[in-house]
């Protein structure tokens, strides 16, 4: 069985084609960054704009790369929610279209659990109850998967993402966008306790996560230690051959070791504080394996420090290749392949449902619909 995942949640234009269970035949990502880079983040009307212009190319390159032909698709899976109402309606339309044309079955698949089956791509064989952390720019939540294809929520954060606040401080810092693996290569040369940042805990006892407090301190200590940078607005135009970059960004301005050493400090609380709740989850749940996924799963230091955490605790860990990490189809399709072989499928009235809870009661509202 061959699947096409399609994905345009957010600012990534991404066609997939799967074959069986963990076969991936093609996983083309068209990353818009240097066009967000610009404006500091994601502009969603742009995003809306881009996916539209890239997704036939997109479908094309992947269906040349896996060598098949759009007859050889058996059904097609569809990131419907959560994300930007715009880009997902692209995505939406575009694979309602090719179903009905090709007369293949379709499924709506949740992003988030996108994310989660993105680790059985590569561990197949993973054993549960699992614990993912799903870590991104969007989004900062722990989910409880008891068996395939269940999820429920055990922690999520009540404010910013991890990987808005590794964005926000990379920011600050004037160091461009996105920040996270600006921080995270910068970080390798600083020193981890230079600047003392809070961990935040619940005073409720719940794993929660909050990353405000840390936010205002890391405003504090920039200003404090003279490394703030206060940015000019961003540039009304996009202008693809040169993107506004931070300055110390520029090949001429490598970072100070204060900078590196902010870096350092900022990534260690943010991962301590990423293990720690997962870890916490853990026990209670008779976790025994742990997923971490997301854009912000690709950070070497949590990367590291998860390995760390599980084998003390004797967990199976699985955190995929990067390029399974970020937002990408594959992992679209490995999701969607789960629900098309429980005979799932959805209707043409399948809709972007741009506030859709992995688990949570608004998945009984979605339209994939059993036949
Ligand atoms: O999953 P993703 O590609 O898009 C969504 O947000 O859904 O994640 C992007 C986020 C950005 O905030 C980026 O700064 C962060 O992931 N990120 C990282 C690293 N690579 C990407 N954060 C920390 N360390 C990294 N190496
Ligand atoms: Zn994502």
């Amino acid at each position: 069985m061959k699947i096409l995942g399609v994905e345009t949640s957010c600012d990534d234009t991404a066609v997939a084609v799967l074959e069986g269970r963990d076969r991936i035949l093609a996983n083309v990502v068209s990353s818009q960054t240097a066009l967000h880079r610009a404006y500091g983040g994601i502009v969603p009307e742009l995003a809306s704009r881009h996916h539209l212009e890239n997704i036939q190319p997109i479908l094309d390159k992947a269906l040349a790369d896996a060598g098949s032909r759009l007859e050889d698709i058996d059904g097609i899976a569809v990131t419907a929610g959560p994300g930007l109402i715009g880009s997902l309606l692209v995505g939406v339309s575009f694979a309602k279209a090719l179903a009905w044309s090709m007369g293949r079955p379709l499924v709506g698949v949740n992003h988030l659990e996108g994310h989660v089956r993105a680790a059985y791509i590569e561990s197949p064989d993973l054993p549960y109850p699992t614990l993912a952390l799903i870590v991104s720019g969007g989004h900062t939540s722990i989910y409880l998967s008891p068996e395939e294809g269940v999820y429920t929520l055990v922690a999520r954060t009540r404010d910013d993402a991890a990987g808005e606040a590794f964005d926000k401080a990379a920011r600050l810092l004037g160091l461009g966008y996105p920040g996270g693996p600006i921080i995270d290569r910068l970080a390798k040369e600083g020193d981890p306790a230079a600047v003392p940042f809070p961990r935040a805990k619940m005073s409720d006892g719940s794993l929660d996560f909050s990353f405000s407090g840390l936010k205002t301190a890391v405003l504090r200590q920039a200003r404090a230690a003279g490394l703030a940078v206060e940015r000019r607005a961003p540039s009304p135009a996009y202008d693809p051959h040169g993107p506004e970059k931070g300055p110390h960004e520029e090949a001429a301005m490598e970072p100070t070791q204060a900078v590196k050493d902010f870096a350092a400090s900022f990534q260690t609380a943010v991962v301590d504080v990423l293990v720690d709740r997962t870890m916490l989850a853990a026990e209670p749940h008779r976790a025994r394996s742990i997923v971490v996924s997301g854009g912000v799963a690709c950070n070497s230091l949590l990367r590291a420090a998860m390995r760390t955490a599980c084998a003390a605790r004797d967990l199976a860990l699985a955190i995929p290749a990067p390029k399974f990490c970020t937002d990408n189809a594959a992992m679209i399709a490995a999701a969607g392949r789960l629900h098309l072989e429980r005979g799932e499928r959805a209707d043409l009235d399948l809709t972007a449902q741009p506030g859709w809870k992995l688990g949570g009661p608004e998945a009984a509202r979605t339209s994939t619909r059993h036949k």
